[in-house]
């Protein structure tokens, strides 16, 4: 049986103007003693064998790596789990990934983004493309096995070629597994306020093509819409998510899921902090799904993955050329993962 843990890490040393998680640039105050929250929090948390943990943020980078390996050795992880640490190219150095090997921690993934540094400006970000050789590099020193890289395509001012020289630059670091999004304009950042700056559709679809076909050349296979890994490093933590399975979020604004039953945590760090010290819940709300939203959603999700779902729940009349059936499975085409949403639509 799998069971995951997430871990959130709140704190960014700055914010990139297109990120809408639950982070913060002045609360580094906090760390220490949020660090401490975070591990009594699971110590008493009676958590079944972990086959999975991930931590993510924020930065996870940005904390003592100590403290955090003493958070990653917490919980009951079962051996041979994955253990997956978010990382900032900037930050990472061969002592800190040696810190995490030690900790269990055989998996990171790097917010690589672009490899261009005027799209990386664009975006907001303070690494350059010789600090992610330089992480990589610190990953591989520290015998870490497996690490993935994220991009974003679609930052205002990347031009096709901008993307291929990302594309090829990161695939020259040989990465286990890739994670492409397009830029995505999220409510309430600045890059929501500024329509100039966000991405075309068209562009972006030839930008998801251009990745696809590196990708796929390299030996990494599409699973989900988004990601791409050479056989076997496929990200159990997140196919755990996509099938619906169990897990526990730690720390503030962190999700969780049990059987049916999804919840998540007080959203400041601060709040998170006081209920832990005062031996409180540390939950802000929760809901039950009824079985049909979640046998929809449950398609929604295996859509998008490699497997796609029973012939009988879509219709796919008119599909075509998004669509193809084998056997009794019928999953996205390259042109249907562009529309996955649209496709979803007919999911029954
Ligand atoms: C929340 S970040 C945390 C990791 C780390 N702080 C970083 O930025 O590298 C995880 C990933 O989400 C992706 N991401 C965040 N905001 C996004 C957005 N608005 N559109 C597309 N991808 C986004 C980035 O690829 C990023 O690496
Ligand atoms: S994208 Fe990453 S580094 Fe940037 S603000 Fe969001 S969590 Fe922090």
């Amino acid at each position: 049986m799998s069971f995951g843990v997430y871990v959130h890490i709140p704190f960014c040393s700055r914010r990139c103007d297109y990120c809408a998680f639950a982070t913060w640039t002045d609360r580094h105050h906090l760390q220490e003693q949020y660090l401490r929250a975070l591990l009594a929090d699971i110590r008493r948390a009676e958590l079944p064998p972990v086959t999975s943990v991930f931590v993510g943020g924020g930065t996870p980078t940005l904390v003592d790596p100590v403290l955090l390996a003493d958070v990653l050795r917490a919980g009951p992880v079962v051996p041979g789990a994955e253990v997956t640490v978010e990382c900032n190219p900037d930050d990472v150095t061969e002592p800190m990934m040696a810190i995490f090997a030690a900790a269990g921690v055989n998996r990171v993934s790097i917010g690589v983004q672009s490899m261009v540094p005027h799209v990386l400006r664009s975006l907001g970000r303070s690494h350059d493309p010789a600090n992610v050789e330089r992480a990589v590099a610190a990953v591989r020193a520290a015998g870490i096995p497996t690490f993935n890289l994220d991009l974003i395509y679609g930052g205002a001012g990347e031009t096709l070629a901008d993307w291929r020289e990302t594309l090829e630059r990161a695939l020259e670091l040989a990465p286990f597994h890739v994670s492409a999004y397009a830029l995505t304009v999220e409510a309430g950042t600045p890059l929501f306020d500024q329509p100039e700056r966000h991405p075309d559709d068209d562009d972006l679809a030839d930008k998801y093509e251009a990745a696809d076909d590196a990708f796929t050349a390299a030996g990494l296979a599409n699973y989900e819409v988004s990601n791409w890994a050479r056989p076997g490093h496929e990200c159990r933590h997140n196919v755990l998510y996509w099938a619906q399975g169990d897990y526990l979020g730690f720390g503030s604004a962190a999700h969780s899921h049990r059987a049916g039953r999804r919840f998540w945590n007080l959203r400041t760090p601060e709040r998170y902090i006081a209920a832990v010290e005062s031996g409180e819940s540390t939950e802000a709300a929760g809901e039950t799904l009824d079985v049909d939203t979640r046998r929809l959603e449950g398609l929604q999700l295996a859509l998008r993955m490699r497997d796609g779902v029973p012939v009988a729940a879509l219709d796919v009349d008119g599909l075509e050329d998004l669509v193809e059936v084998e056997g009794e499975r019928v999953r996205l085409t390259r042109r249907g993962r562009l529309l996955a949403n649209e496709v979803s639509l007919r999911l029954r």
